[in-house]
């Protein structure tokens, strides 16, 4: 039986799985409910379903983010969460199960020991034969592998900027500056400046709905808080002017960091990537007027992926399809 193949990116907030032949079969939270019991973990729920264990807890069950900046925080949790993942992508009359193969994105600043830890919680969720990629290389999967790309990953807990070229990344480096900053700074701007608490949820909801980097773009919604104090729920307006001034400072901060690299790009690469632009992907390439905002800094065409929260593991197809050289991409002697 042929094996399947399969090109996983594990993120701190999302995991998607492509299968190839198949194209995207999992793009769900990467979070998990599961039962302790005598010293065995099962499996109760994972990725959206584990929202109403969120809003109705149930005695002896635990919620569990799986992976937090890049990396594994519960190893059985983890195991249970790709376990069912990857059973999504099987044939489901298959009486003989077959060889799993996978190439895994991950994050540019993953320790070698937090590589090789993933690579045992892998082979211990049934996946015979992982290969890690670094993540902005799958990106280039996607753009079109052998050119030169210039590619800015913002996803929840960190952020990846590279630039690749026709083997893999010239220069890259990875920021532990992502969406969740933001939202953590609109909860405590609730909390300083209106005297109110509100969930981490709907902070997201405002970031999402009202935040925006276009100056004349001004909204406003109602949202309903807890007052410090006397713990009343009181409804607060708020408004996209102070939700752009929260997250302003974190995307200068980002800018910063892209503007530093620009001038890594080697000349070899300048006229690819000046074509293409800077490219934008990510959950956070979704802000409104970020490419805007970043192009009219960087006087560069700044683009946003297509799917920009999938093409991490889209792009990874491109080198399964494709029986890629990983000894020349990863830039390894004797890569296994
Ligand atoms: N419209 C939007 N505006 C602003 N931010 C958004 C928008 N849509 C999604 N995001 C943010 O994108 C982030 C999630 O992105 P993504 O799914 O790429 O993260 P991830 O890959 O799981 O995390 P990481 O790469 O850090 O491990 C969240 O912080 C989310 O709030
Ligand atoms: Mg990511």
């Amino acid at each position: 039986m042929k094996a399947i193949e399969l090109s996983i990116d594990l993120g701190s907030t999302k995991t998607s799985v492509h299968k190839v032949g198949s194209g995207l079969i999992v793009n769900d939270e990467s979070r998990v409910v599961v039962e302790t019991k005598n010293n065995g973990m099962t499996l109760i729920e994972s990725g959206k379903g584990v929202e109403k264990y969120l809003k109705k807890p149930v005695q002896g069950y635990q919620v569990v983010n799986v992976v937090d900046g890049g990396a594994v925080t519960n190893e059985r949790a983890a195991i249970c969460m790709l376990k069912d993942y990857v059973s999504r992508c099987l044939p489901g009359n298959a009486i003989i199960k077959p060889r799993i193969k996978a190439l895994a994105s991950v994050s540019m600043g993953m320790s070698y020991a937090d590589k090789k830890e993933l690579e045992k919680i892998f082979s211990k969720a049934g996946i015979h034969d992982v290969t890690l990629i670094e993540s902005p290389v799958s990106v280039a999967g996607a753009l079109g592998f052998g050119k030169g790309h210039f590619i800015v990953d913002i996803g929840s807990s960190k952020t990846e900027i590279a630039i690749v070229g026709r083997d893999g990344i010239v220069s890259g480096c990875t920021v532990d500056i992502g969406g969740d900053k933001m939202t953590k700074s609109i909860a405590d701007y609730m909390v300083m400046n209106m005297s109110s608490t509100i969930s981490f949820s709907l902070a997201e909801k405002i970031k999402k709905d009202l935040g925006t980097l276009y100056e004349n773009n001004n909204m406003s919604m109602r949202v309903n808080v807890r007052k410090v104090g006397n713990q009343r729920v009181e409804s607060e307006l708020v408004n996209s002017r102070e939700i752009r001034a929260i997250i302003q400072p974190h995307v200068i901060d980002l800018l910063e960091i892209i503007y530093n690299m620009s001038f890594q790009i080697p000349d070899t690469l300048a006229d690819d990537i000046c074509q293409e632009g800077i490219v934008l992907c990510g959950g956070g390439a979704n802000l409104s007027g970020l490419a805007e905002y970043i192009s009219k800094f960087m006087k560069m065409k700044v683009v946003r992926a297509d799917d920009p929260t999938t093409v991490v593991s889209r792009g990874g197809m491109y080198f399964l399809e494709t029986n890629a050289d990983f000894a020349k991409i990863l830039n390894v002697i004797n890569y296994k």
